[in-house]
């Protein structure tokens, strides 16, 4: 999504910015762009499509320290182009923004504006301008009530040279006072320096100078006590490959920390058993691969806790307007925290009373500062836009709390409880033989990587993990995949199988082999060729033509998820890679998506 940085202090705010730009690549951008304060206070605007990179290479050796804003840009109004990357300018008024400004045609007419580029930004920074009069704060303050939609704006006005103006509406923005000076940003983990920092509240203005930030409305504090470098790729050829990795590691860590004396122990996030009191559903609600993630696990609270559970898309959950009730509990699921169709989700779920939990990967996030009860999983900064050691997390914490759920609703005794802990751990620890399957596993990728479409098949948390993997591929192969019930085939997509179609297949579960392998058959009748990821302990049959088959190091059951997502996530990896693909960033991608 979108990143603003910003800083104002004695030395060089130029090179300041772009390095902390650097720090927000992550979350995927098209065009990327910088406003400074140059030796004459005069304000200079460079901008580019493409990589940060290319925005250094082309900025002035200058060492004026001043005022510097930036921004990398995920296209939402207007095509990607120099002319629409932020910053934008309007009169007297630069700025840069992070979010969607939803009236913004009604107030270009209201202005009688005619603008250069076709983004919403351009308009607010000519509504400040209109309304700007001598006092920056003034004019944000009457823009604000004028403004409809989400905003982190940093603003440069060109007659206030030295000071950074900031505000924001549902979009994330932080704020940080250090020796250096003050810096502003998207994301508090791309600031230099561990330490407090400052998050203004909806609607509050900021006035940033190099020695002191003075704020018009509400301020919290929050700290940064770790920095989230991840020390690059570790010579890794992408992040995207050194987070599949590092899975063994990064899901034990999330997995131990709830795990006191033999016990699910939540104690230390402050969850209450007493929040699963009377539950007679459970609600999952996120986007993408978390989504996967609860749909996944949704299964362990039916079998576990005996909980019936539905796992919703976050913006169907809106515009469906699922019902909300107290006896349900709304678990939402998301790694970066700032997903807007989640926070609109959570939102919606707490204007209507429900009991709200959530599971995030990043601190210091809008999701977490307003969920209340949030689980954390530990598998550190994950970079690459495709989301892996995140997803494992995510699903090892599900399955806790599935534990956790069924032993305060006395479905799990002590006996039952260290089982399922045991059920789980082996899932953990069939990762790092997963990892091993990586040469088998490009090798499919070289023939798959020559199809055109690809589809993914399972049946209950099999056809999850399907889901997972058909997104997996098409998010970084840009190969069309498409996840479909096993049981499903034969009611219509069986209609575009014919040969050398590849299908994947995921079996780890006894309770639904015949099944599923009747779907592989009616695949490899029809000239289909089938790649079944299967447990160790399922029958399959072996040397028909055009089945390849990958045994996972699991035996069937709940556990037998974290092998088959690596197992999918190095099939994506592979065929992309084998295709040339840009791993870390594809295109039209962000790693967060805090626009709805
Ligand atoms: C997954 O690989 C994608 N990056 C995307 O589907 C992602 O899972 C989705 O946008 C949700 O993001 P979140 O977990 O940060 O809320």
């Amino acid at each position: 999504m979108c990143g603003i940085f910003g800083f104002v202090g004695k030395h060089d705010a130029l090179s300041t910015v772009l390095s902390g730009l650097s720090r927000l690549e992550y979350r995927g951008y098209d065009s990327a762009g910088t406003a400074f304060f140059d030796e004459n206070d005069a304000i200079n605007v460079i901008r580019t499509t493409g990589r940060v990179q290319r925005l250094t290479e082309t900025a002035p050796k200058t060492n004026a320290g001043g005022a510097a804003i930036a921004h990398t840009r995920w296209a939402t109004h207007g095509s990607v182009c120099e002319r629409n990357a932020h910053p934008l300018s309007a009169g007297r008024v630069v700025l840069v923004h992070n979010g969607i400004i939803e009236n913004f045609r009604e107030l270009r007419e209201e202005l009688h504006y005619t603008p250069i580029s076709e983004t919403d930004t351009e308009i607010a920074a000519a509504l400040i301008d209109s309304l700007y009069d001598g006092d920056p704060m003034e004019a944000i303050a009457k823009a604000q009530k004028r403004l409809h939609g989400s905003y982190a704006f940093a603003i440069l006005f060109r007659d206030k040279p030295g000071v950074i103006y900031a505000t924001r509406c549902e979009s994330p923005l932080a704020l940080m006072r250090t020796e250096q000076g003050s810096f502003l940003s998207s994301d508090p983990s791309a600031f230099p320096a561990c330490g407090e920092y400052l998050v203004p509240q909806e609607h509050t203005i900021v006035e940033i100078t190099a020695d002191a930030i003075h704020a018009r409305g509400e301020v919290k504090t929050a700290v940064l006590n770790k920095l989230d470098r991840s020390e690059g790729r570790q010579g890794y050829a992408h992040y995207m490959l050194k987070e599949i990795y590092e899975q063994p590691q990064a899901l034990r860590r999330t997995v131990e920390r709830y795990l006191v004396d033999g016990h699910v122990d939540f104690s230390q996030e402050n969850i209450p058993d007493t929040l699963f009191d009377g539950i007679r559903h459970m609600h999952v609600v996120a986007c993408g691969t978390a989504m996967h993630a609860g749909l996944v696990s949704s299964h362990l609270f039916r079998s576990l806790a005996g909980v019936e559970v539905t796992a919703h898309i976050a913006s169907e959950f809106c515009d469906a307007g699922v019902l909300v009730d107290d006896d349900s509990l709304y678990v939402f699921i998301s790694q970066s925290g700032e997903t807007a169709d989640t926070l609109a989700a959570l939102r919606r779920v707490k204007a209507g009373g429900g009991r709200v939990l959530s599971v995030i990967n990043r601190r210091g996030t809008i999701i977490e500062r307003e969920s209340g009860n949030v689980l954390h999983t530990s598998c550190g900064p994950e970079i690459a836009v495709a989301s892996t050691k995140a997803f494992t997390a995510q699903v090892g914490v599900m399955y806790l709390l599935a534990i956790r759920m069924a032993c305060a609703r006395g479905r799990l005794d002590a006996q039952g409880e260290s089982e399922a802990i045991a059920s789980l751990l082996a899932g953990v620890d069939s990762v790092a033989p997963a990892i091993a399957l990586h040469p088998q596993i490009a090798a499919m990728a070289s023939r798959i990587s020559k199809a055109k479409d690809v589809f993914f098949i399972g049946r209950a948390a099999d056809y999850a993990i399907a889901c997972e993997g058909a997104l997996k591929l098409k998010e970084i192969s840009y190969l069309h995949a498409e996840s479909i019930a096993a049981g499903e085939l034969k009611h219509g997509t069986i209609s575009l199988i014919e040969p050398g179609v590849p299908s994947v297949a995921y079996l780890t579960r006894k309770q639904t082999c015949s099944r599923v392998l009747l779907s592989v058959q009616e695949i490899l009748s029809r000239g289909g060729t089938v790649y079944l990821f299967a447990t160790e302990d399922m029958e399959v049959p072996e040397g028909l033509d055009e089945l390849v088959v990958c045994r996972l190091p699991a035996k069937e059951g709940a556990g037998a998820a974290f092998s088959a997502a690596v197992s999918l996530q190095l099939l994506a990896y592979e065929t992309a890679k084998q295709l040339g693909m840009p791993i870390d960033m594809p295109r039209n991608l962000a790693k967060s998506v805090t626009v709805a």
